[in-house]
């Protein structure tokens, strides 16, 4: 039985737990309980060692239309601080297992700001991103202005978030917002292949390779080379690294344990 409201959940090939947002009467807007699912899922998915990788998604139409304003319209300053939608961004951003994200239609404000929590985007055609908080009096508030502008870089990131104005999926793509795009009947199944090639790596391997990505956002180059040498080198005792350098020099396919 599905123990979520605004989540579906599915297991594809065994390895990889695909999300879908489950709320299209609004366009997927993140209430708070849809926040409080997904890091409930993911929290549940950090302890399953069946699952490598996530994939998240709206479906075919919408990603999501951002926080939920009728919700959000509810806050008043001290609601506000007092709001437990910022330990449920933390729980997402802290999973350790790849997180892809599946997009078609838009990604706006919150929904934005989910694809920029996934480690990867992959967008239909047809795809909309925006932080359109501006229009609504307000400004993102879910790491729009911290992501963004470290994932487009500033004159991007200035002029979506001033103006509200969205972009295209070309131009997500031209930016760096997203990894590829597709046609949008094949977002998903698109991103699913990808999350199966990433959950047949070794699992130790890719959470290192992540973490250390993650922490160049946050981190000076010397710590992050010193952070990469020292997960390179603790790779160096994993049994899935002999594994991978014996199945190349056997020139056989290699099978990661995840130890
Ligand atoms: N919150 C709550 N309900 C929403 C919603 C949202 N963010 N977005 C859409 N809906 C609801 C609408 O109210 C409408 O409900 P009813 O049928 O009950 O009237 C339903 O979804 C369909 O919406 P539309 O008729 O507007 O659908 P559309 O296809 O014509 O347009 C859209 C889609 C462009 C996404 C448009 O709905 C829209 O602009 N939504 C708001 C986008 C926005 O401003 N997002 C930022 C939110 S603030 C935020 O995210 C803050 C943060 O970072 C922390």
């Amino acid at each position: 039985m599905n123990p979520y409201q605004d989540l579906l959940t599915d297991t594809v090939g065994g390895s990889v737990l695909l999300l879908t947002l489950n709320r299209s009467d609004a366009r997927n807007a993140l209430r708070n309980n849809t926040l409080r699912e997904l890091a409930a899922a993911l929290a549940q998915a950090e302890q399953d060692s069946a699952v490598r990788v996530v994939v998240i998604t709206g479906g075919p139409k919408v990603f999501a239309a951002g926080a939920d304003i009728k919700e959000m319209a509810q806050l008043d300053a001290i609601g506000a601080l007092t709001d437990p939608r910022p330990q449920y961004w933390k729980a997402i951003a802290s999973f350790s297992k790849p997180l892809i994200a599946a997009v078609n239609g838009y990604a706006l404000g919150g929904g934005c700001e989910l694809m920029m929590h996934a480690d990867i985007a992959i967008a239909g055609a047809g795809a909309r991103f925006g932080q359109p908080e501006i229009n609504l009096g307000t400004m993102p508030g879910a790491g729009g202005t911290q992501r963004l502008i470290r994932t487009v870089g500033k004159p991007l990131a200035m002029k979506m978030v001033l103006s509200g104005e969205m972009l295209d999926a070309a131009g997500a793509l031209a930016a760096g917002l997203i990894a590829e795009v597709t046609a949008d009947e094949q977002t998903i199944e698109r991103a699913l292949a990808l999350a199966t090639t990433i959950a047949a790596k070794s699992p130790l391997a890719v959470r290192m390779a992540k973490e250390a990505l993650l922490k160049s956002f946050e981190m000076g180059l010397d710590a992050g080379l010193n952070l990469e040498r020292k997960s390179f080198s603790l790779l160096a005792a994993s049994a899935d690294r002999q594994e991978g350098i014996a199945a190349f020099l056997d020139k056989r396919q290699p099978v990661f344990a995840g130890n």
